[in-house]
Order: C-alpha cells, then sequence, then structure tokens
C-alpha cells in the first residue's frame, strides 16, 4: 500500500493512546502524533519508538512520534482525544465530569488554536457531555465533532449475540442508539443474525440478560481492570470512524452527532447512526421506533441532557 501523508493526532498517550497508534501504523492511515502533557513525555516517546520499531516486521511505512508539544500536532486530519481520567470501581462516568472537563478545556483551546479543520473524536468520559464541551469551547463545525461510544456499544451487543449463538459475529447486524450510559438501548426488534431477527434466535430472557451486560459493558471491564477502563475495543472504534473520515469510506456508524431536530432532539450530541466520509458527519439517519423504543430512548437522552446541563463552559 503506498505510504499516506495523513497527519492523525491522538491527546492521550495511555492504554488507548498507545493502541490507536498501533493500529493507525498497522492500517497505514497515516503518520502519527502522540502528544501528552510533560509529565508523560517518557511513555509517549517511548511508545512511539517501540511501534516504529515493530514497523519493520510487517513493513509498515507510517511512523510515529512522541511529543509533549501542541505544535507538532498542528494540521492534523483527525484528532482523536482520550486524555482523561478513567472511572474506578464503583464510580459512573458522570463521577469523572468535572476532572475531565478541566482537562478538555485546555485539549479543546489546543485543538481550536492548532487543528481547526480536524475531524475530532471524542474519547474522554462522560461522553456525550464531553463531546459537546469539546464543540463549544472549540468552535469547531458541529458536523466535524463526534463521540465514539455507539461503536463500541454496537460491537460489544454484537459480541455478546454470536456468543450465544456460536455464531459467526460477521453475520450479526445489531444498533445500540442513544447516550453511552447505562440507559443506552440496544434496538433488539431491528438485530438480524444472517437475516433472521434475533428475537427469533434467542429467547427472551437471554437477550434481556444481553442487553443488560451490553448497557453495563465498560463496568464490567472496569470491574475487571481495576484500575482503569477499556482500551483495546474503544481503540478499535475509534479507528474504524477515523479511517472511514480519512478514506472517504462513507460508512454509517453509531456516533455521538451533533442533532438538529432529529429524533426531537435540538442542540445535544447523542448516539445515532451516522455517514462518515471526507466531509466529516456527512448524514444523521433516522431509525423509525415503536413507542416503547421511543420511551427508552427519552430516558437516555434524559440522563444525558442532565449531565450536558451541568458542564459549566
Ligand atoms: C467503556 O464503555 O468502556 C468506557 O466508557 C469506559 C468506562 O468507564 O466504562
Amino acid at each position: 500500500m503506498a505510504h499516506s501523508k495523513k497527519k492523525i493526532g491522538l491527546i492521550g498517550g495511555g492504554q488507548i493512546g498507545g493502541n490507536l497508534a498501533l493500529l493507525a501504523v498497522q492500517k497505514q492511515l497515516g503518520d502519527v502524533i502522540l502528544y501528552d502533557i510533560p509529565a508523560a513525555e517518557g511513555l509517549v516517546k517511548g511508545k512511539a519508538l517501540d511501534i516504529n520499531q515493530l514497523s519493520a516486521v510487517d513493513g509498515y511505512d507510517c511512523r510515529v512520534t512522541g511529543t509533549t508539544d501542541w505544535k507538532d500536532v498542528a494540521g492534523a486530519d483527525v484528532v482523536i482525544i482520550t486524555a482523561g481520567v478513567p472511572r474506578k470501581p464503583g464510580m459512573t462516568r458522570e463521577d469523572l465530569l468535572d476532572v475531565n472537563l478541566k482537562i478538555m478545556r485546555d485539549v479543546a483551546g489546543n485543538i481550536k488554536q492548532h487543528c481547526p479543520d480536524a475531524f475530532v473524536i471524542n474519547v474522554a468520559n462522560p461522553l456525550d457531555a464531553m463531546v459537546y464541551a469539546l464543540q463549544k469551547i472549540s468552535g469547531l463545525p458541529a458536523n466535524k465533532v463526534v463521540g465514539m461510544a455507539g461503536v463500541l456499544d454496537t460491537s460489544r451487543f454484537k459480541f455478546f449475540v454470536a456468543e450465544a449463538l456460536n455464531t459467526s459475529i460477521r453475520d450479526v447486524e445489531a444498533l445500540v442508539l442513544g447516550g453511552h450510559g447505562d440507559d443506552m438501548v440496544p434496538l433488539v426488534r431491528h438485530s438480524t443474525v444472517g437475516g433472521v431477527p434475533l428475537t427469533q434466535l434467542i429467547a427472551k430472557d437471554k437477550l434481556d440478560a444481553i442487553i443488560d451486560r451490553t448497557r453495563k459493558g465498560g463496568a464490567e471491564l472496569v470491574g475487571l481492570y481495576k484500575t482503569g477502563s477499556a482500551y483495546f475495543a474503544p481503540a478499535a472504534s475509534s479507528i474504524a470512524m477515523a479511517e472511514s473520515f480519512l478514506l472517504d469510506r462513507k460508512r454509517v456508524l453509531p456516533a455521538a452527532a451533533m442533532l438538529n431536530g432529529e429524533y426531537g432532539i435540538n442542540g445535544v450530541f447523542f448516539g445515532v447512526p451516522v455517514q462518515i466520509g471526507a466531509g466529516g458527519v456527512e448524514k444523521i439517519h433516522t431509525v423509525e421506533l415503536n413507542e416503547a423504543e421511543k420511551a427508552e430512548l427519552a430516558r437516555s437522552y434524559d440522563s444525558v441532557k442532565k449531565t450536558v446541563e451541568s458542564v459549566k463552559l
């Protein structure tokens, strides 16, 4: 594959940041700038060097640069934000609001200054409120700013379904709508396996258990890791979105996008299927919902709205 000259800025050199850098290089999406604050200089420089040293094994020509200087991130085509604190067992994502908002203020200000033309993907929690703060502070066009969670939540849902049926994940079609919280909405009625409705394949009590596990998917990993949260699947989910933008794939992926009346919601970022291409969020798709699904989505929106309303910009 030809060497791409696209530039990918990764803000935060922790576990997700390192995995993002590795995936971006392995997919040859472009050259990577792995940024963190000066206290983490060794970490980002070390991860960059380590990944560069594996590039000969499979012949990757993309390079990673570890830096603590925003000037190196300047002009990035895509920026993925993982900077922030992960939750610990017993915490909710909302418990991170104050500490992560402080970090987001700085990050969003620097994106405004150094990467005003980038497509920006936020991973920091509480996700829907953080992406809202990011867009407001950076002033970037709303269609160039998204939150990652829908791809992650949908991927978890699909995995649990494939596992329950002992079937290939390739044939599982499913979608999770709504905020990245415990009241997210896995759309069972719209889900299929090889075209067969999910409701025909899995008994209701088992499906309810899968829905519950999906909703608490992040907390399950926090409970296992104890000192942090998920990092492989969040990284892969963000890279799928970055790839669709960089290669103008026009994939339809669930993302926290700014809604302008769709689903009866205005001016808030919320998880819905969107088309991502070279123009950023190019289309927002509206799924037809029945009354019960609408009620579930409204509950999820109420939670997101409550957190967004407590964001002091
Ligand atoms: C996740 O869903 O894995 C992330 O949002 C991290 C978390 O705290 O759950």
